[in-house]
């Protein structure tokens, strides 16, 4: 039969273009968008006095619907600020010592559920491929079925899903957990997110894991499975080469001047090991005295969040400690380190990729992280850098050919660091092309395909069923 159409929901949505200074999801999502066309419905950014009662905002793109709607200030900061990344993200990055549990924002939380359900619910058709992304959106497919909506329900979970041990402490944990239960198929990035939301199910809920991936809690089946997600390879690896990255990358190696250039560019997130990573090229300085002079580090951290406490702490501490750094190495003629709040277009970073020597991936937890692939994508066959990786981001299950580290370890950095700067070509093409074969395989088309085959499939079992 004819193509179901593809309703997307996130709370950040758009740019549909290439020029944004997006983060991996909506990056993600765009490339699906244009390539299939649909609905994407969200989160406008901003905040009015209507908030989500307000009107819709449509904007047409080829193909493609953006309809947003703002929320009030007291929406947004419940919701967004408060409940999302003072509540569930820590939590699900396993920081259950700086998660903060209120009852006001879980309210906050759940009745804006409730309002982008009721707003969405009337654009939607029975036959809709309805896929709702991260951990914004929790009570969001269960607020959609209280309004009758039978059609197939997808949820992807674009962060880490901790284990129960810890996700047990959120007060609200088993309505959260039950109400992900109304979608028909949830994804997550890396099997351990998986088997710790299986474990959930299993040890708090009665439930019982069956065969094909499917999980039975009461009355329900549904399926869960993991989809890691990928980036457009071919697209990144040509705004690598574009006249922007050029210029970019001559940039980035003439303030080198010579010296070996090491780079990171995370959001200003404690979940990205900034901090340890810090840490980790001060002891490079210490324990290989050779590297003082020869080379240089740059930290790319644009701010998001930066109304919360745990985030605008950071971004002092970071500071702090690359002008600890600097002034105690520093000489006339060199600065080891720079760190830069501000952000960069795609093609930019492609270029900056491109400059350099090793790349620091080192979070403490991430769901997947596509600065490593995009790194990957970046690179010169003929001259590739190295890419240093976290043993807990889910970039490490395909990317096993970078140099893994335990990012907490400043002696395991630090050592790596060295290792990297002492690569031979041979060795950092070996690597290189086995990570370019997984990034260039594992695409977000091919992400985003294998999601809604999978969802049809569960459409089609559950039309058997009834
Ligand atoms: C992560 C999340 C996304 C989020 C992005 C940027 O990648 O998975 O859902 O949009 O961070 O964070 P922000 O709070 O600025 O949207």
């Amino acid at each position: 039969g004819a193509e179901r159409r593809l309703v997307f929901v996130s709370n950040r949505v758009g740019p549909l273009s290439d020029e944004g200074k997006a983060g991996g999801l909506a990056v993600g999502l765009a490339d699906a968008l244009r390539r299939r066309g649909g609905l994407w419905f969200g989160w406008s950014g901003e905040s009015s006095e209507a908030g989500l009662a307000g009107d819709l905002k449509v904007e047409t793109h080829g193909n493609t619907e953006l309809v947003t709607l703002d929320m009030t200030v007291e929406e947004a900061e419940g919701f967004y600020l408060h409940y999302a990344n003072r509540t569930l993200w820590p939590l699900l990055h396993y920081r259950l010592d700086i998660a903060e549990f209120d009852r006001q924002s879980d309210r906050t939380y759940r009745a804006v559920n409730r309002s982008f359900a009721e707003r969405l619910h009337p654009l939607l058709g029975g036959q809709d491929l309805v896929w709702v992304h991260d951990y914004h959106f929790f009570y969001l497919g269960a607020e959609l079925r209280e309004r009758g909506h039978k059609g197939p329900l997808g949820f992807f979970l674009h962060i880490p899903f901790c284990p129960p041990e810890i996700l047990g402490a959120l007060p609200a944990s088993l309505d959260l957990v039950s109400a992900m239960l109304a979608y028909d198929l949830v994804g997550f990035q890396t099997d351990t997110d998986r088997r710790n939301f299986v474990s959930f199910c299993v040890e708090e809920l009665e439930g019982e894991e069956l065969d094909g991936g499917r999980l039975r809690v009461g009355e329900r089946v549904i399926r869960a499975a993991t989809f890691p997600i990928g980036i457009d390879a071919e697209g990144f690896a040509e705004f690598a080469t574009s006249e922007e990255a050029r210029e970019h990358e001559k940039m980035v190696l003439g303030m080198a001047g010579g010296r070996a250039q090491i780079v990171g560019v995370d959001r200003m997130d404690y979940s990205k090991g900034i901090i340890q990573r810090f840490r980790g090229f001060e002891q490079l300085l210490e324990d290989y005295p050779q590297t003082q002079g020869s080379v240089r580090f740059l930290q790319v951290a644009p701010v998001s969040r930066g109304e919360l406490e745990a985030y605008a702490d950071l971004r002092t501490e970071l500071e702090q400690i690359a002008g600890n750094i600097n002034g105690r190495f520093a000489t006339l003629d060199w600065t080891p380190m720079q760190i830069m709040t501000r952000g960069f277009t795609r093609r930019a970073l492609a270029g900056i990729y491109r400059a350099a020597r090793v790349c620091m991936v080192t979070p403490l937890r991430d769901g997947m992280n596509l600065v490593a692939k995009e790194f990957v994508a970046a690179q010169d066959p003929q001259d590739p850098g190295v890419l240093i990786l976290s043993r807990f981001a889910g970039a490490r299950a395909e990317l096993s050919a970078a140099l893994i580290v335990n990012p907490y370890s400043s002696d395991d950095v630090s050592r790596a660091l060295h290792y990297a700067l002492e690569m031979p070509l041979e060795e950092r093409q070996r690597r290189y092309h086995l990570m370019r074969q997984k990034v260039f395989e594992n695409t977000a088309a091919r992400w985003c395909d294998g999601f809604l085959e999978a969802m049809e499939e569960c459409a089609r079992q559950s039309r058997a069923d009834s």
